[in-house]
């Protein structure tokens, strides 16, 4: 027996009853990790959740904005707050921080992988650094949250996963091709580890936001490439979270949104990605982040 199935907790024999995973998920005194709570649909998780009580574990790179947001919400909601700032495009950074949360007992009961960026440019001329990056954020840092988290959510026998695609993962996204990509991969990995822990107490969610109104749009340099109905970051948040009570594997947030995604699905793909490439291409020379 090798030293990782002596370890795990999801492999030893447990006589935890698996909870229903639809119906009424407990927020009160229990805890979420969030990732890219720092802004936008991230900031909003954690202001709702504290609301409901939940204590929380901010995390981001921009230390004073967590700082802030942490004083803030246990002082109206009286929860408890940690914040750890972290890089999660560096790899290694989604284990160290799942470390430091293990070092301080911090159990995580609602793990929400968030954080994200998206890159708009032709793809060659985008910097390659850029592009890893994004893939480490958007889809390495996600998938290594999501195993690190599983193991103590099955010995619990109840927990739950939100994991922020996009109605981009629905089809190719040409000039956003990498990002099209990474949440591509988000919906797919995200509604086999809900078909794979249904039954055992977990719930796992794909969130897939239309355009949403956050900063987002000005690290991708242009609002352009906003295709659908814009939502507030909050209107996402509690779409996501009733989608969770419902059990479901993924929610397209906005009936609108849905359609459109679902519209192109059902269409042949080679129509479907030349109709993108004609709304997305750059109609002006891009200035490229990071080159
Ligand atoms: N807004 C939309 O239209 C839209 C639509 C569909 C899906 N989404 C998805 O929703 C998620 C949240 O985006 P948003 O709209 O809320 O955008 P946002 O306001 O730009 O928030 C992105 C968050 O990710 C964090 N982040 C970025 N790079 C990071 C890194 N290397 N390490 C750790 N954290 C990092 C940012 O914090 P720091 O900069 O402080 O690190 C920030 O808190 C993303 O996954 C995005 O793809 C957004």
């Amino acid at each position: 027996m090798n030293s990782l199935s002596t370890s795990s907790p999801a492999s030893r024999f447990s006589s935890v009853r698996p909870a229903p995973i639809t119906g009424p998920f407990t927020y009160p005194g229990r805890r979420a990790l969030i990732t890219g709570a720092s802004s936008g649909i991230g900031e909003s998780f954690a202001r709702v959740l504290a609301a409901r009580g939940m204590n929380l574990i901010l995390v981001a790179r921009a230390e004073d904005k967590l700082r802030a947001l942490a004083t803030e919400l246990s002082a109206s909601h009286g929860i408890h707050a940690e914040v750890m700032p972290t890089d999660l495009g560096q790899d290694g950074a989604a284990r160290a921080l799942w470390g430091r949360c293990e070092a301080r007992g911090l159990e995580v009961d609602l793990l929400i992988n968030n954080a994200g960026f998206a890159t708009y440019a032709p793809f060659e001329s985008s910097p390659l650094a850029r592009e890893h990056e994004q893939v480490m954020l958007n889809v390495t840092a996600l998938m290594d949250l999501s195993h690190l988290a599983l193991p103590g959510m099955l010995a619990r026998g109840e927990g739950g996963i939100i994991n922020v695609a996009s109605t981009a993962g629905y089809q190719p996204v040409p000039y956003m091709a990498v990002y099209g990509a990474t949440k591509a991969f988000v919906l797919s990995f995200t509604e086999a580890l809900w078909a794979e822990n249904r039954e055992r107490g977990v719930r796992v969610l794909a969130l897939c936001p239309g355009p949403v109104e956050t900063p987002f749009f000005d690290v991708v340099g242009t609002r352009s490439v906003a295709v659908g109905v814009m939502m507030t970051s909050e209107q996402v948040v509690l779409a996501g979270l009733r989608g969770l009570e419902q059990g479901r594997p993924s929610l397209v947030a906005g009936w609108r949104n849905w359609l459109q995604a679902n519209l192109a699905r059902l269409s042949p793909r080679a129509l479907t990605v030349k109709i993108a490439a004609g709304m997305m291409k750059p109609r002006r020379p891009l200035q490229l982040a990071g080159s």
